[in-house]
């Protein structure tokens, strides 16, 4: 078994790792550090059988931690992990991986230093659309691709807390926007040519100073868009998928009902989707177009967990591998890059 120490125990640590890792397996839920005494508390509650740590140090002090899980704010990232590597533990960190590129070089050069596992948790590689959204591609059902839209449209305001602001990491593209971004990457990602992004700061600037709206453009060199969408001011929430090919259109409503479950205190079982939130219209023999219905594919959080497990005790193959992640973050650089020049920035 590796045990696992997990640093943080807020919406993250609690929701999204604890309960994963605790069912993994390969794994063992070993140690929880937070600052607080309250979630030390709570995770005591969760898990009474955990050690728990009021500091991240004594945590890494501690010889039985085999592998670190960071489920801490976004700046934290890069220097927690590259100490908890040089301490010779392997290292899981939530998304996003850091903070822009050379964060992630070094981060990458810091396993190989300590030949030490390195892995973001981009856990919605698993959610249930994505999933679908990827069959139907490969059916190749809707003929030659045009664009793909994917939207996180909320009507939520501006986060509070280290969300709210620049030097913790905050805003929409660095939150949901990492999922967003590796997503497309795996749909296409070799073949990125082009990044465009405009981002509005349309916050008061006592309460945020990160981007209020993100509109990002991925240009992929087989000819498809990719368009993203991120913010908080829509009573009306965009479609989360809208894909528009030669042959059929697909778009899917909602969000993945896995964080949903979680949150209820739902873990690792198949949580289903209504299929009401799928549409599907093709053109059939007879060129007319007709809507078909699809069956949605079942989410699945805990395949993150379990092949991290798997690929440290019997060297399976890691899934998502610290390469991927490196690229993701030279895309989110080049949406900063793009957005601050107002232009198109080029990436190969
Ligand atoms: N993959 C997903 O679907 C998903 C969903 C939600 C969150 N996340 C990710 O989870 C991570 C944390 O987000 P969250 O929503 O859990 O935030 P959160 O609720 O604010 O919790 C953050 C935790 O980190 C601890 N912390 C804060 N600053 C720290 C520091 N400087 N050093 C050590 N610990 C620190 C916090 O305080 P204490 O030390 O007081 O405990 C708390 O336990 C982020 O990377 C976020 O993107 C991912």
């Amino acid at each position: 078994m590796i045990r696992v120490g997990l640093v943080g125990y807020g919406l993250g640590g609690k929701v999204f790792h604890a309960p994963l890792i605790d069912m993994a397996p390969d794994l063992e839920l070993y140690a929880i550090c937070s600052r607080s005494l309250e979630k030390r508390q709570a995770a005591k509650a969760d898990f009474p059988s955990v050690q728990t740590y009021g500091t991240s140090d004594a945590l890494l002090d501690d010889g039985n931690v085999d592998l670190v899980v960071l489920a801490t704010p976004h700046d934290t990232h890069a220097p927690m992990g590259i100490r908890a590597m040089d301490a010779g533990k392997h290292l899981v960190t939530d998304k996003i991986m850091c903070l822009n590129e050379a964060e992630a070089r070094a981060m990458i050069e810091a396993s190989k230093r300590n030949q030490v596992l390195l892995s973001v948790y981009q856990n919605r590689r698993w959610d249930g659309d994505f999933l679908t959204l990827q069959r139907l591609l490969e059916s190749g059902v809707l003929g030659d691709i045009y664009t793909i839209e994917s939207n996180i449209t909320t009507f939520s305001g501006p986060h509070s807390g280290w969300r709210a602001w620049k030097k913790y990491g905050g805003g929409r593209v660095l939150d949901w926007g990492a999922h967003l971004v590796d997503q497309a990457l795996r749909l296409y990602g070799p073949t990125l040519e082009t990044v465009f992004a405009d981002l509005q700061y349309r916050y008061p600037k006592d309460k945020a100073d990160v981007e209020a709206l993100a509109l990002i453009h991925l240009k992929f060199a087989n000819g498809v868009r990719f368009f993203m969408e991120l913010g908080s001011a829509w009573m009306y929430a965009k479609p989360r998928y809208h894909v528009r090919g030669s042959l059929g259109s697909f778009r899917k409503y909602g969000i993945d009902p896995q964080e949903a479950a979680m949150k209820a205190g739902v873990f690792g079982v198949p949580v289903p989707e209504d299929p009401a939130r799928y549409h599907l219209r093709v053109r059939d023999d007879r060129g007319q177009t007709v809507a078909q219905t699809v069956s949605p594919a079942f989410g699945r959080y805990r395949t993150y967990y379990d092949n991290v497990g798997a690929a440290l005790v019997r060297g399976e193959e890691l899934l998502v591998k610290p390469e991927e992640c490196l690229e993701a973050m030279r895309v989110i650089d080049a949406i900063r890059l793009s957005a601050e020049r107002e232009e198109v920035v080029v990436l190969r």
